[in-house]
């Protein structure tokens, strides 16, 4: 008879957050600006927001108020621990540490923060995950320094990891680099440039270079801070972090399934970078095609490869579909190559709900890089109501969740994927990255404040919350309602 696969004893179950969308508080505690705190709300209907170097008064900047995690986060503890979680993903806000990111010393106050959070973290038995770079660098190293196209952020960003991994070291144990590096693939769309590598790019420029040349600034620099964790203390691991989205051909057509092969190169080039140390043959050639010059130093081959990454971390949420292009030409542009997957159903902002591609895209990740994984985001938004009594059903949210923890178990289990833990996104109702609306959600726990920030802040628990709180304890066994 054959066993019903499931989860090792050891396995981490976790949720995960973000500073910039949780914290609020952004000129507290002699925080500096980031670039989340200079994006204004976008909508379901309008996404993408749009990049502002400055506050517009008529407009709203919902990550200046988050949900008050930076003075909740004692009481919102106390409920992780009570929903059973065994970790705690979020990241340090640069500008919490170093507000400008040039600094020679950093602000005290940001350390104090973050050390009472980790402890109070490690005191409920939650161990915490950290990102050093979410989608929140100082603004001006944008402004004075043109963002990651410019070599002089390595040197920063450096520092500012080795002040956290010295500082931080006994409390946390898995760091993580740069959320969500290759969202810049989509090299068209301003506000990936930003979240990602801090361009802000001239008409004149050429987009997809500049994005190679950030992109490559940005790993050398998670390679050096790899190599001084190590060196701070050797049993720390640190993570590159990717976005992974399968890109599936449209048909069997070989050249659909050419076109998608390339797609999936494109896409994920920074993981063979970050965890191989090694750039694809296929990048080299085409940079010689396009005539790219991607500068880099005599030392940084060698720096990519000694400070390969220790294990992989990864969000997953939905998977896309692309076919053979018109041109006939075998490159691939996430902006206009991409259509839609007649087989899957979407959320209400169009994302395509697939579990399937999670236990392949597990398969693929393991034959492709064989190092550790641990899966750090995955949840659904969705619009939620809070009722009189004070509950929330969010039936649709738990279904979500049950079919890719349902993949993950068979990838896991049957598959014999090296997968350590599954941390979804999120515990808590939070602020969206792409559109800056609160009501996009996500948690287990709701809070009340709408898009302007109006509410009383306080936390109820939906009908996902027993429901996880009951697949921890069973160690991902029981999910049923
Ligand atoms: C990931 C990001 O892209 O997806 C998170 O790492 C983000 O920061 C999450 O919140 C969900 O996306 P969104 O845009 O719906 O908040």
């Amino acid at each position: 008879m054959t066993k019903q696969a499931a989860f090792p004893k050891e396995f981490m179950w976790g949720g995960a957050v973000a500073a910039h969308q949780v914290e609020g508080a952004w000129q507290e505690g002699g925080k500096g600006v980031s670039i989340a705190d200079l994006m204004p709300a976008a909508s379901r209907t309008a996404p993408a927001r749009t990049v502002t170097g400055h506050i517009e008064p008529d407009k709203d900047y919902p990550n200046h108020w988050g949900i008050d995690f930076y003075h909740q986060y004692p009481t919102d503890i106390k409920l992780f621990q009570k929903l059973g979680l065994q970790a705690f993903r979020t990241s340090i806000a640069w500008t919490r540490i170093f507000p400008n990111g040039d600094e020679a010393e950093p602000n005290q106050a940001g350390l104090a923060y973050y050390r009472d959070l980790f402890t109070r973290l490690r005191a409920a038995g939650i161990e915490p995950v950290v990102t050093l770079s979410h989608f929140e660098m100082p603004y001006h190293l944008v402004k004075e320094y043109g963002g990651w196209r410019n070599r002089k952020l390595i040197g920063f960003f450096t520092r500012f990891a080795e002040v956290c991994f010295a500082n931080f070291h006994d409390l946390v144990k898995y760091w993580i680099t740069f959320n969500e590096i290759n969202n810049q693939t989509d090299w068209h769309s301003d506000h990936h440039l930003l979240q990602d590598s801090g361009l802000v790019l001239r008409a004149d420029e050429n987009h997809e270079e500049d994005m190679f040349q950030a992109a490559h600034n940005e790993m050398v620099a998670g390679a050096a801070a790899t190599i001084a964790a190590h060196r701070i203390d050797a049993s720390l691991q640190v993570g590159a972090m990717l976005a992974m989205v399968p890109i599936y051909p449209l048909s069997a057509k070989p050249d659909d399934v050419l076109e998608a092969q390339r797609a999936m190169q494109t896409r994920y080039y920074y993981g063979d970078v970050q965890l191989t140390g090694k750039y694809p043959q296929w990048l080299l050639r085409y940079w010689q095609r396009k005539d790219y010059h991607i500068v880099m130093a005599d030392d940084d081959a060698a720096t990519l490869q000694a400070g390969a990454a220790d294990y992989l971390a990864f969000s997953y949420y939905f998977s896309l579909v692309t076919k053979a292009r018109a041109d006939g030409l075998h490159e691939y542009d996430e902006h206009n190559d991409l259509v839609d997957n007649p087989y899957v159903e979407k959320t209400r902002w169009g994302w395509q709900i697939d579990p399937a591609g999670l236990r392949t895209m597990l398969n693929w990740m393991q034959d492709r890089w064989h190092k550790p994984m641990l899966l750090v985001e995955n949840g659904f938004g969705a619009y939620d109501k809070l009722e009189a009594d004070g509950s929330v059903h969010d039936p649709d949210r738990i279904d979500y969740l049950r079919q890719h923890i349902q993949a993950v178990r068979a990838a896991v289990g049957e598959d014999g994927v090296d997968l350590f833990g599954y941390l979804m996104w999120s515990p808590i109702d939070l602020i969206s990255a792409s559109t800056g609306e609160m009501a996009k959600r996500y948690g287990l726990i709701y809070v009340d404040l709408d898009d302007a920030g109006h509410g009383s802040g306080k936390r109820y628990l939906k009908d996902s919350f027993a429901w996880y709180q009951r697949v921890i304890r069973t160690n991902g066994q029981d999910l049923d309602d």
